[in-house]
């Protein structure tokens, strides 16, 4: 896969996360884990802020955000200009968010999702490439929507 994913979580996911870093390791992609790690005390707004940045500033190519139902970061990180972040409970959507919406950002929860489940998300999310064509159009529109340009 090649590429660097910036992953992080809030104190409702640590253990979720911890998982899909694992599997991360495992089939070894590349990541880097902003946290927060057990004990801490983190607002989903917050690490959405900070792990988005690496993606919007380049240095990571696309990230992961764990909370607790995966709906508070997803809505965080869709106010960041640049990010299309899906929050997935299936596979399909997983698939499918990259594959037309061109997402950058996959969102989950731990108390939605198991880690099976999960690291399926990812994989199925990882491995599909945006399929530009009419899609481009589409995603276009919804990058002029965040400009107010239409
Ligand atoms: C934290 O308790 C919880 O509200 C958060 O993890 C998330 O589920 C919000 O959407």
């Amino acid at each position: 896969m090649g590429r660097l994913i910036a992953i992080g979580n809030d104190h409702a996911a640590v253990e979720l996360k911890k998982a899909v870093c694992a599997h991360l390791d495992e089939i070894g992609v590349e990541y880097k884990d902003f946290g927060c790690g057990t004990g801490e005390k983190c607002d989903y707004p917050d690490k959405a802020k900070e792990v988005c940045k690496a993606v919007t500033d380049g240095s990571a190519d696309m990230a992961i955000l764990i909370c607790g139902t995966g709906v508070g970061m997803s809505i965080s990180a869709n106010k960041i200009k640049g990010i299309r972040a899906a929050c997935c409970s299936d596979v399909f959507s997983a698939k499918y968010t990259r594959l037309h919406n061109d997402a950058n950002v996959l969102c989950f929860g731990e108390r939605v999702v198991g880690a099976g489940l999960a690291i399926e998300l990812v994989e199925a999310f990882l491995s599909a490439e945006f399929e530009g064509g009419r899609h481009a159009v589409r995603v276009e529109k919804i990058m002029a929507l965040e400009d107010n340009t239409d």
